[in-house]
Order: structure tokens, then C-alpha cells, then sequence
């Protein structure tokens, strides 16, 4: 006959049992994850192209793998050393960080701190070539909130009615009154790549995501005057220029640049793109 006794010092025990449990089938999930995102990378462009690979669990939510046609953008690999170097050799470069509002990294600790503690968001990917691992840039969505600086930027434009020529008030405001939730996107990539059409590319893959997948209404983004590059990126992806600030301070770097906001809504995205998210072919 089991005592009572015997039954309360098991129940004790239970939790001693559940933790290794809990930890290997966390363990298990993450190899699945890894063995979708191999399996995806191997297969041909055409089987990839819009193959997106959702995986949540618990509420730890793992960024998908987007592929186009040169690059896989995939999540970030958090406390790992040569994901660290890579993202080194190209954010230490004072012509990256300072463009996006960033000092350059200064070491491989410092680099491996932001893979850790500031790529956490949910859409922040690393920029791949298609056959290499190695990070060569980093492209993000980040959830735009009320308030904040791209939203404070356009709602000042908007009532000081200093909108660049052309742009339709009206539908900025609809735009802001889904500003909640929408994204804002920051981009780079390593200066050996640069004017290779590879950012326009992963944008382009991007603002499909955002408007087929995460449901967006808009996408915002901001650039330098003097950062004319990052300019045509957006331009390129149908994303129009509303207005421009003067002196805009970026606490980051402690300096101030006159910089340019620009949008693209979900229904201007529809009209100017098929459905893979490339520019339709002129009739
Ligand atoms: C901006 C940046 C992401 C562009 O990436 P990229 O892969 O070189 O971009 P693409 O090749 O797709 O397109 C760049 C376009 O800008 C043009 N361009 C480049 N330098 C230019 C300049 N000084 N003036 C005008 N146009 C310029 C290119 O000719 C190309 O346009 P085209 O396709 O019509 O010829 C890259 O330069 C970068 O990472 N810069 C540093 C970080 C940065 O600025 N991030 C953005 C912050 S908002």
C-alpha cells in the first residue's frame, strides 16, 4: 500500500522531473527550426522564392527566411562568435553606422552585445548571399509606435502643411491613423556590395512580407539628405518622399542631419507591383 506520505515526497520531486523535460523539448524545437531553414536554403530558387518559413513557440517568435534572387535574409544567430566577426567586419566601418544613425562597432564583444541585446526585434534579418552564411548586412521592420520619431516626423510635416509638392495630405493622415502596428524599416549592407542592386532587391522582397504576411497598411522610412543611395533604394521600391526635417537630431551619434521621410501604403504597393513584389512590366 503507497502511503500518503510517500505520494507528497512525489510530488515534490515533480518539478525536479518537468525542467529536463521542458529543456530538451525546447532543445528539439530549435533543431527543427535549423533543419526547415537548411532544407529551404537547399532548394531551388524557384521552389523558394515565396517559401516562408512561420515558426512560434511558446512566445518566443522566430523571424522567418525570406529568399530572393542573390540573397537569403534570415534571422540573426544570437551567442554566436563567427556570426559576431562577420557583423564586425562590416559594422565597424564608419560609412554604415553613421548613415543609419549608429556609432561603427568598435570590437567583436561589442558586436556580439548587439546581436544579443539590439537585434532582438521580430522582423530584424541578417542580409546573406544565397550559398554563404556570413551576414554581409542587416535589413529590419521595426514596429512603428505613436509617438515615435518617424510618426512624430510626417504628423509635424503634416500640420505645419509643409508636405513636399504633389503629396496628398489626406492620405498621409489615413496612413497615420494606422501608424500603430505598421513599420518602420532601417537597412544596410558591406561596402564591398554596394551598388549591385542588392538592397533594392531585399526591399523589395521586404515590402511584400510587410503587406502580404505581417498585414501592414504602410511601411516608413527615413534617410540623409546627403545619402542619396539610400534614397534611390526606396525610390526604386515605389516608396515616395513626403517631407523633408532640418537638422534632425540623432542622440546615437550626437549629430544632426537634414533627413528625408518617406512611405509607401499598402495600396500604392498593390498598384505598382505584381504579386512576387516586382516592379509590373510596363504595358
Ligand atoms: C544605402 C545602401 C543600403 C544601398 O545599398 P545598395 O545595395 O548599394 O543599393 P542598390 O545598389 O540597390 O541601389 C543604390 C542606388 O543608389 C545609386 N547611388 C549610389 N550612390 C549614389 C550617389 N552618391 N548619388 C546618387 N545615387 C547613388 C546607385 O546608382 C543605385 O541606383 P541605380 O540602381 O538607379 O543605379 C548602402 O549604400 C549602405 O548600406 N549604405 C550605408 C548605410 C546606409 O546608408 N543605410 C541606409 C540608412 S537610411
Amino acid at each position: 500500500m503507497i502511503s500518503l506520505k510517500f505520494l507528497y515526497s512525489i510530488t515534490k520531486l515533480l518539478p525536479v522531473a518537468i525542467i529536463p523535460v521542458a529543456v530538451y523539448h525546447a532543445f528539439e524545437r530549435s533543431r527543427t527550426v535549423r533543419r526547415k531553414q537548411a532544407d529551404l536554403k537547399s532548394k531551388s530558387f524557384t521552389e523558394t522564392y515565396w517559401s516562408f518559413t512561420h515558426v512560434t513557440f511558446a512566445a518566443y517568435h522566430i523571424a522567418m527566411q525570406i529568399a530572393t534572387e542573390r540573397l537569403i535574409l534570415r534571422p540573426w544567430k544570437h551567442c554566436d562568435h563567427a556570426e559576431a566577426e562577420s557583423l564586425f567586419r562590416y559594422a565597424s566601418d564608419p560609412e554604415i553606422g553613421i548613415r543609419c544613425g549608429w556609432m561603427p562597432h568598435r570590437s567583436i564583444e561589442e558586436s556580439m552585445n548587439t546581436l544579443d541585446n539590439v537585434f532582438t526585434g521580430d522582423e530584424n534579418y541578417a542580409v546573406t548571399l544565397r550559398g554563404a552564411d556570413s551576414p554581409i548586412g542587416a535589413i529590419e521592420l521595426k514596429k512603428a509606435e505613436s509617438g515615435d520619431h518617424a510618426g512624430e516626423f510626417v504628423r509635424e510635416a503634416v500640420d505645419a502643411h509643409s508636405l513636399f509638392e504633389g503629396v496628398d495630405a489626406g492620405r498621409l493622415e489615413r496612413a497615420l491613423a494606422h501608424y500603430d502596428g505598421d513599420r518602420v524599416l532601417g537597412y544596410w549592407i558591406g561596402r564591398p556590395f554596394w551598388g549591385q542592386g542588392m538592397m533594392t532587391e531585399a526591399l523589395q522582397a521586404m515590402l511584400r512580407h510587410a503587406f502580404v504576411d505581417l498585414g501592414c497598411n504602410a511601411v516608413w522610412g527615413g534617410h540623409y539628405v546627403e545619402n542619396p543611395a539610400s534614397g534611390k533604394v526606396m525610390e526604386h521600391c515605389g516608396m515616395q518622399a513626403v517631407c523633408r526635417k532640418d537638422g534632425d537630431y540623432f542622440p546615437l551619434i550626437d549629430q544632426r542631419h537634414d533627413a528625408i521621410l518617406r512611405v509607401i501604403t499598402k495600396e500604392e504597393w498593390e498598384t505598382c507591383r505584381d504579386k512576387t513584389g516586382n516592379p509590373k512590366p510596363a504595358r
